[in-house]
C-alpha cells in the first residue's frame, strides 16, 4: 500500500470507501474559481499562470478533501502549443480558427510546443509540493480525436460534420493530424509525470461520435499509442482511459489500449461496468444532473453505484464534469454518503 487510496485503487486494491474525486471539481460551481478567474484575464492566462492555476487545483481540495487533484488546466492547450488561435468567448466556448487543409498541419516541433505551454510543468510541479501526500495529483491530456475535433470544426459541434469529413475522405490529412497530436500529447504528458503527476487521464470526450471502423484507428490506436510511449518513458505512471459515449464499443477501449483504468460515462448499464471491472479498475458514473437535483435521487443514485461496484477496485466519480449550477452543498453531502 503506497498511503494513497486513489494509486491503491489502480494497482487493484479493493478500498472501502471507496477513493472519490469529481470531473470538473475545480469550476464555476464553486465562488472562490470565480474569484480566482476574475484576477487572470482570460481562460487560457488563467490555465497558463502557474500561481493562479495552482490555487484553482487546490480549493476544491481544500473545501472537500477529494482524493485527487486534478491539474487545471484545458484539453485546448495541446493545440495552442501547436501554434493555433484559442480563445474562450463567455457564453460560446473555445473558439480556434478550423484547419482546413492539410498544408494548414505542420511536423510536431517539441521545442516551440514546450515554450509555448510550459507554465502548465511550473503548475504541476507546485502541485507536487502544495498536496497532501495523501492526495493523488492527476495530469490530463484530450485524446486526438475529441482534440482534432476543435481543430478542424474551430470550436464544439453538434454533428462533427467536418471531423468525420475528414476521417472518411481525407485518410492522409486525417493520419497527418492523429500523427501531430499523438506526438504533442506525449510531449507534454511525459513533462507533466516528470513534473510530478502519479496518473493521467486521456478524455475522449466525443468518442461517441466516431462509428465502429473510425473508432478503431481514431480512438483506439492513437490512445494505445500513446500509452504505450508514456508507460516505455515512465513505466510507474497509471493512466485512466474515458472513451465517453463508446457504448458497446468500450470493451474494445478497456482491452486494446493498454490503458491502468477506465472512466465510465453515466449511459453505461451498471452490469456491464460491472463485467468489465473484472478486467480492471473502474470509475465513475454518477450522472451530474443527479449531483444538482440533490436530496433522495441523489442519494439512491449514489446507493446503486457503491452496491454495484464497491465489491472491485472502484475510484467514485461522475460520468462527465459537474455542471457550473451545482450546489457545493450537495458535494459535501455525496461525500458524506460515500465516506459515512
Ligand atoms: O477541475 C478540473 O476538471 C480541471 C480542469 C479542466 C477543465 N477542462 C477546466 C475548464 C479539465 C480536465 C477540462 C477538460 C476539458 N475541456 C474537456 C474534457 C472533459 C469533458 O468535460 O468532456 C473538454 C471537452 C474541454 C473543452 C472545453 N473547455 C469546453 C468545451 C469549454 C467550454 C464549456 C464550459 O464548460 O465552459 C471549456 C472551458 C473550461 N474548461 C472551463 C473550465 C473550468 C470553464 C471556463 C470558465 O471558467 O469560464
Amino acid at each position: 500500500m503506497s498511503g494513497i487510496p486513489l494509486l491503491d485503487t489502480l494497482n487493484g486494491r479493493v478500498g472501502s470507501p471507496p477513493p472519490v474525486w469529481l470531473m470538473r471539481q475545480a469550476g464555476r460551481y464553486l465562488p472562490e474559481y470565480k474569484e480566482t478567474r476574475k484576477l487572470a484575464g482570460g481562460f487560457v492566462d488563467l490555465c497558463l499562470n502557474p500561481e493562479l492555476a495552482c490555487e484553482v487545483t487546490m480549493q476544491p481540495i481544500r473545501r472537500f478533501g477529494f482524493d485527487a487533484a486534478i491539474l487545471f488546466s484545458d484539453i485546448l492547450i495541446v493545440p495552442y502549443g501547436v501554434g493555433r488561435r484559442l480563445e474562450f468567448v463567455e457564453g460560446r466556448g473555445p473558439v480556434l480558427d478550423p484547419i482546413e487543409s492539410e498544408a494548414e498541419i505542420p511536423p510536431f516541433d517539441a521545442d516551440a510546443f514546450h515554450a509555448k505551454v510550459g507554465n502548465v510543468y511550473e503548475t504541476v510541479a507546485r502541485l507536487h509540493e502544495a498536496l497532501p501526500k495523501e492526495v493523488a495529483l492527476i495530469g490530463f491530456a484530450g485524446s486526438p480525436w475529441t482534440v482534432a475535433s476543435y481543430m478542424v470544426e474551430g470550436g464544439s459541434s453538434r454533428d462533427y460534420a467536418k471531423l468525420k469529413g475528414w476521417a472518411y475522405g481525407r485518410p492522409e490529412g486525417f493520419a497527418k493530424l492523429m500523427d501531430l497530436l499523438v506526438d504533442a500529447t506525449v510531449a507534454y504528458l511525459d513533462r507533466q509525470v516528470a513534473a510530478g503527476a502519479q496518473v493521467v487521464k486521456l478524455f475522449d470526450s466525443w468518442a461517441g461520435a466516431a462509428p465502429e471502423s473510425v473508432f478503431r484507428h481514431a480512438v483506439v490506436e492513437p490512445t494505445a499509442e500513446i500509452v504505450r510511449r508514456l508507460k516505455a518513458l515512465h513505466p510507474e505512471v497509471k493512466v485512466i482511459g474515458f472513451a465517453r459515449g463508446a457504448g458497446a464499443m468500450t470493451r474494445d477501449y478497456a482491452a486494446a489500449t493498454g490503458i491502468d483504468a477506465l472512466a465510465l460515462d453515466s449511459a453505461i448499464p451498471l452490469a456491464m461496468a460491472c463485467a468489465l471491472q473484472a478486467e480492471l479498475p473502474v470509475q465513475g458514473n454518477l450522472d451530474p444532473i443527479a449531483l444538482v437535483t440533490g436530496g433522495d435521487a441523489l442519494r439512491s443514485e449514489t446507493d446503486r453505484i457503491l452496491e454495484a461496484l464497491s465489491g472491485g477496485p472502484f475510484i467514485f466519480n461522475l460520468g462527465h464534469g459537474i455542471v457550473p449550477q451545482t450546489p457545493p452543498e450537495h458535494v459535501k453531502a455525496l461525500l458524506k454518503q460515500i465516506r459515512g
